[in-house]
């Protein structure tokens, strides 16, 4: 396989974890075997883009539509959620990850928001890599948010009307201290943005694989990114979007 060039990853990968439901049809296995398998994904997935230097990983893990599964899936995703931050604490201190979370975590159980604001303290003052779980996250909802913040303090008089601009209202948003996505990943053969990170999408490079989450590895991704670095050097010179702004 050609070889990556250190100097051209993307700053931040998002990705959209999709097809553990399919994985586990197509071998006659629960939808929730399919979530575990999944879950050893974000892992292999996580250990990678911090051993490759990306700065900024964000995962999709649970989309404000997925509260409409049958209540023992999502019970069973909050379960493998839980244990997953427990169990992944000691290697992210390890290895300077810091983690982070976007979307409306107060509607997660109780404990795993414990388990969620336990880690997310822990792991604060590391600098290596962000680790970012949209977790009952929407995009649309995100951008409502924020419109009601700014109005609350264009009330207050800290904000002014003329002063809003793209910038301004980024700052609004969960992800005000994160750079945009360079690179959007959506596994399973699906072609939609599912209402993730909507307003900072704007200008990420998209990679679609059929390849189905379970079975989406390092050497998977390794590809995503050569494919993500090939456009790279043939766009280069000519979009905006693809120069990392310093
Ligand atoms: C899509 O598969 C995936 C999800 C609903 C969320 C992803 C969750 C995990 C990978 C496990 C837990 C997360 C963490 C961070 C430990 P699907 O069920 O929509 O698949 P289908 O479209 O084939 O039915």
């Amino acid at each position: 396989m050609e070889r990556l060039d250190p100097d051209k990853l993307p700053r931040h990968v998002a990705i959209i974890m999709d097809g553990n439901g399919r994985w586990a049809k197509r071998r006659g296995l629960t939808r929730i075997v399919g979530h575990q398998k999944g879950t050893e994904s974000v892992r292999d997935i996580v250990r990678t883009s911090r051993e490759l230097g990306i700065k900024w990983l964000t995962l999709y893990a649970f989309s404000e539509e997925n509260w409409k599964r049958p209540s023992y899936e999502v019970k069973a995703l909050m379960g493998l959620l839980n244990r997953y931050l427990k169990s992944e604490l000691k290697e992210m201190l390890d290895n300077g990850i810091r983690l982070a979370c976007i979307g409306q975590t107060e509607k997660l159980p109780p404990e795993v928001q414990r388990t969620l604001w336990q880690t997310i303290e822990k792991t604060e003052h590391n600098t290596e890599m962000t680790l970012t779980l949209a977790l009952s996250y929407g995009g649309r909802q995100e951008i409502v948010r924020a419109v009601k913040k700014m109005l609350g303090d264009i009330e207050k008089g800290t904000l002014h009307v003329n002063r809003i601009t793209e910038e301004r209202l980024s700052e609004y948003l969960y992800t005000a201290d994160t750079p945009d996505p360079d690179l959007l990943i959506r596994t399973s053969g699906e072609y939609r943005i599912s209402n993730f990170l909507l307003w900072q999408v704007a200008y990420t490079e998209i990679f679609t694989t059929p390849t189905l989450w379970p079975d989406f590895r390092k050497e998977r991704y390794l590809e995503a990114l050569l494919d993500y670095q090939k456009r790279e050097r043939r766009f280069g010179t000519t979009g905006e979007q693809t120069i990392h702004p310093e």
